[in-house]
């Protein structure tokens, strides 16, 4: 998909829908108000008319609601509808005529958004419908226009990366755990590094992990006897001095529970325990397509959560690598054995301060469901930064506390550490707190994503995968390079 602005005139705008949007009370201009069925548009919110007045020749009138409630995340939903208008004409071009920002907000935002929202409501997955041609889907949506005269073509570029980028997230997500395996992931990291020459990479196999020390990761992997784990590292060196930001992404390509073997109700759906990791992939593909001047270290634990007969048992105890003792008392808490081992990696790698995205904990759709991710952190400064970038993405997070009480929680019997705790109590800070004693003393947040990462059913992304963390990220690093 691409993006780009325009500041013809409306009558000379030829995509093949021109979105226009409606405050509520206000009216539309001339000669499009009296353009026959234009009497039937109104300015509440997401609603939609198409007319036909000829010069352009096909215009959606999008209820904006009130002008004094518009926001970029109202504009992301508005993009969204216009995206099903452009759909129901099937059309491939569309053009949208920048509304007015509110006070206080840029209109680089507001137009930004908008590429945002259609570019994500364009996203499909019919790679496995027979017919196609078994490749990635050319998106429905081939480009977006942005008609103003205001100066608003850095945003919309950087619009434009964020949707492709969060689309393929999408894509990394929706596949299949027979096909997205780990080195598979390895494979589209070493593509990112083969696309950006300030990227490069390197990926650990199993008597790598193992001659390593991780593991936590050796451990999880022991499970899955003909698919491999992965340790997948990307840097890049947009600044070449300074701080190195860390990301690191749980990579779980398939999670049954293992021996502690989850309920078979909706266990397909974890297919998408790699999100995190596929929006730290897509995430750095976009910062170093943009060119920002960071530096990044990037960490993909990879691996499926298997039960076989050379699996991880309930009780076996494992060395994590900085020396820690865990007794895995829940196979299916695994995600924290494999990024406690990430973490430390990333920092040993050069990390001055990490962001962690994960899957993590069922407890964080009870507590907050599908609208904020959990936000967990030893740096009230990165807390803030993190908080920050959700606020202008709509990637929203809430933070939730660390607490010396809770670490006694995660205190072994016989070892340092157990990775999970017959209590059924804050499980998502547990997760949490446990991840903290791998962060090595550096600022980090962690963000638990299991509730936002697939059918949070926003306008934009509707059921399924939503590549969540990748504007986040992005948002983040533009604001740390800054
Ligand atoms: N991958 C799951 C968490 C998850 C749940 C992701 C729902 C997406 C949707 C994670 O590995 C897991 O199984 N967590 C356990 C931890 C428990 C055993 C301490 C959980 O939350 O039940
Ligand atoms: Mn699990
Ligand atoms: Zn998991």
């Amino acid at each position: 998909m691409k993006a780009y602005t325009t500041d013809v005139a409306l009558a000379d705008l030829e995509a093949d829908l021109v979105a226009v949007g409606l405050f509520d009370g206000d009216e539309l201009t001339e000669p499009l108000g009296s353009t026959a069925g234009a009497a039937d548009a109104s300015g509440e919110f997401k609603s939609r008319v198409i007319v036909y007045p000829g010069k352009p020749e096909r215009v959606a009138i999008i209820g904006l609601g009130a002008r004094e409630d518009f926001t970029p995340e109202k504009a992301r939903v508005i993009g969204a509808v216009s995206q099903k208008a452009l759909k129901q004409v099937k059309g491939e071009v569309l053009a949208w005529v920048l509304p007015e920002a509110p006070e206080g907000v840029e209109p680089g935002r507001i137009a930004a958004a908008l590429v945002e929202g259609a570019g994500f409501a364009a996203f499909e997955f019919d790679r496995f419908k027979s017919g196609s041609d078994g490749e990635e889907a050319p998106p429905g949506l081939k480009a977006i226009e942005i008609n103003t005269d205001l100066d608003v073509a850095e945003a919309v570029r950087i619009g434009e990366a964020v949707a492709n980028a969060g689309n393929r997230a999408r894509y990394l997500q929706s596949l299949p755990a027979n096909v997205a395996t780990p080195e598979y992931l390895a494979g589209r990291a070493r593509e990112i590094a083969d696309a950006h020459e300030k990227v490069t990479v390197e990926v650990l196999d199993r008597p790598a992990i193992v001659a390593a020390g991780m593991g936590g990761l050796e451990a999880v992997s022991k499970g899955g006897e003909d698919v491999e784990p992965r340790l997948i590292t990307l840097k890049y060196r947009g600044r070449g001095e300074g701080e190195k930001l860390g990301l690191v992404g749980k990579s779980v390509t398939f999670d049954t529970g293992g021996i502690s073997i989850k309920p078979s109700a909706g266990m397909h759906e974890m297919k998408m325990d790699m999100s995190g990791g596929a929006a730290v992939l897509e995430a750095v593909d976009a910062i170093a397509g943009l060119d920002l001047p960071i530096d990044i270290v990037a960490v993909l634990p990879s691996t499926e959560n298997m039960p076989s007969g050379t699996a991880l048992k309930p009780g076996d105890i494992i060395t994590q690598l900085n020396g820690k003792t865990v007794e895995v008392t829940n196979t299916d808490a695994e995600g924290r054995l494999i990024l406690a081992d990430a973490l430390v990696h990333c920092v040993r790698e050069g990390a001055d301060r990490l962001v962690d995205l994960a899957t993590l904990t069922g407890a964080v759709l009870i507590g907050l469901g599908s609208t904020y991710a959990a936000l967990i952190s030893n740096d009230d400064d990165l807390a803030a930064e993190v908080t920050a970038a959700g606020e202008r993405t709509g990637e929203l997070v809430w933070r939730l506390p660390l607490h010396e009480e809770y670490k006694e929680l995660t205190k072994g019997e016989i070892t340092d550490l157990v990775n999970a705790s017959a209590q059924r109590k804050a499980g998502t800070i547990y997760a949490g707190s446990f991840l903290e004693e791998f962060t090595e003393g550096k600022p980090w947040a962690h963000i638990d994503i299991a509730g936002t990462a697939w059918d949070t059913g926003r306008e934009y992304w509707g059921k399924g995968p939503t590549g969540f963390g990748v504007h986040l990220l992005v948002s983040l690093a533009r604001s740390l390079a800054a």
